[in-house]
């Protein structure tokens, strides 16, 4: 595995295993099982994980694991596992948050992942005329000081509001966005403007939702009903990008250079995604462990100047997705908004 600083003395592993899938609408989970392969994960070297207070059950479950660890392996080996959440309040309750609502949010986060300090919280908002984003930052901001935060991260803001809450001292190390081979938004300008302000990116969707994959290369268009949340989402995104048949050319030119590389075309997805100005790391979604050798195998494949020329060749071909970074889904009426779940939070309801 490599590993980066996301800030002085704070170090991830590069790949990061995503949490989503362990919430629900991707498959039965069992608690047991998924808490097992959090080992696995650890002795691949995926020390970071990625989860969220809105990720039912999954803080939980890691808390569980946590707790599992320590006894077994001790506190010294614990602290090499950093745990990634996010504080995403919901939208209802966006206009009247109060510094008490935003504090019992992370106590909450604290207990169920059973830490007296949270790695990263991740921050999230809905809506950005709704309520006041800078001063809920500003209490996270306290919360730092106060020890129950280590770093403070945003999710989903755009370029504009990201410097927005630099510029009023909230200190943002990292900002998780989607991106991938499909979406290209980051790169407009967000890429640029967080390398003078020293803000990286921790991205998703790098893999699709398991769409660009070596399981769907020659495969006929999937139609709806998807078979999970992940799916439904990423296919329009697939459909934002220039369609089937072009998203069919970037697997064959995938696989063609996973060939080259002994490996698969969700491994050389991530790769390429990794290893663009600005990113510190890739999460890749985990429902269970089965793909696990090949995420631990992002690390060690080295794209060559052929590969990224190839790749390059066949995005030249797709649209630009429009707007800065989750502008789309930020238009609950369209097609991106409209399959998202605004209010999961039980903490601030
Ligand atoms: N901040 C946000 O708004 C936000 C949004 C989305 C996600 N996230 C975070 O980012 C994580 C990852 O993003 P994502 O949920 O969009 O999913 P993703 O990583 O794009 O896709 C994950 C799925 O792809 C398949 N997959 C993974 N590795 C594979 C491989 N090597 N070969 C073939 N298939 C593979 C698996 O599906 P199967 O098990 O079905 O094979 C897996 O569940 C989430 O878990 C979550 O922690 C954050």
């Amino acid at each position: 595995m490599i590993y980066t600083d996301l800030a002085p003395g704070y170090r991830i592993s590069r790949v990061i295993k995503g949490g989503w899938q362990l919430a629900g609408g991707h498959g039965a989970i069992d608690r047991s099982t998924s808490i097992a392969d959090m080992f696995s994960f650890c002795d691949a070297g995926i020390t970071t994980f990625d989860c969220a207070d809105i990720y039912t059950g999954v803080e939980d479950m890691i808390g569980a694991f946590r707790a599992d660890f320590r006894n077994r392996r001790g506190a010294e080996a614990l602290s090499e596992l950093k745990v990634h959440t996010k504080y995403v309040p919901n939208l209802d309750v966006l206009d009247n948050l109060t510094k008490r609502d935003v504090e019992t949010a992370i106590d909450t986060s604290l207990t169920r992942l059973k830490t007296d300090r949270l790695d990263l919280v991740q921050f999230h908002w809905w809506h950005y005329e709704t309520g006041d984003f800078l001063q809920v930052a500003s209490w996270l901001t306290e919360l730092k000081a106060a020890g129950k935060i280590r770093n403070i991260g945003g999710t989903n803001f755009d370029t504009a509001r990201s410097l927005a809450m630099v510029d009023a001292g909230v200190p943002l190390v990292s900002l998780q966005v989607q991106y991938s081979l499909l979406d290209n938004r980051p790169s407009k300008k967000m890429v640029a403007a967080f390398a003078k302000a020293g803000i990286q990116l921790i991205c998703y969707g790098s893999v699709a939702g398991g769409l660009l994959s070596d399981r769907w290369l020659g495969q006929p268009e999937i139609q709806e009903p998807h078979e999970n949340r992940s799916l439904t989402k990423y296919k329009l995104m697939v459909d934002e990008f220039g369609g089937w048949d072009l998203f069919q050319s970037l697997l064959t030119t995938l696989r063609c250079i996973a060939d080259r590389h002994d490996t698969d075309i969700a491994t050389v997805a991530s790769r390429a995604v990794l290893d663009r100005p600005g990113v510190a790391a890739v999460i890749v979604g985990a429902r269970n462990r089965a793909h696990l050798s090949q995420n631990a195998q992002i690390a060690e494949l080295a794209l060559t100047r052929t590969d990224r020329e190839e790749i390059a060749a066949v995005l030249a071909q797709a649209n630009s997705i429009p707007g800065d970074v989750y502008t789309l889904e930020r238009d609950r009426d369209g097609s991106h908004g409209s399959i998202m779940k605004y209010n999961l939070n039980k903490e601030s309801a």
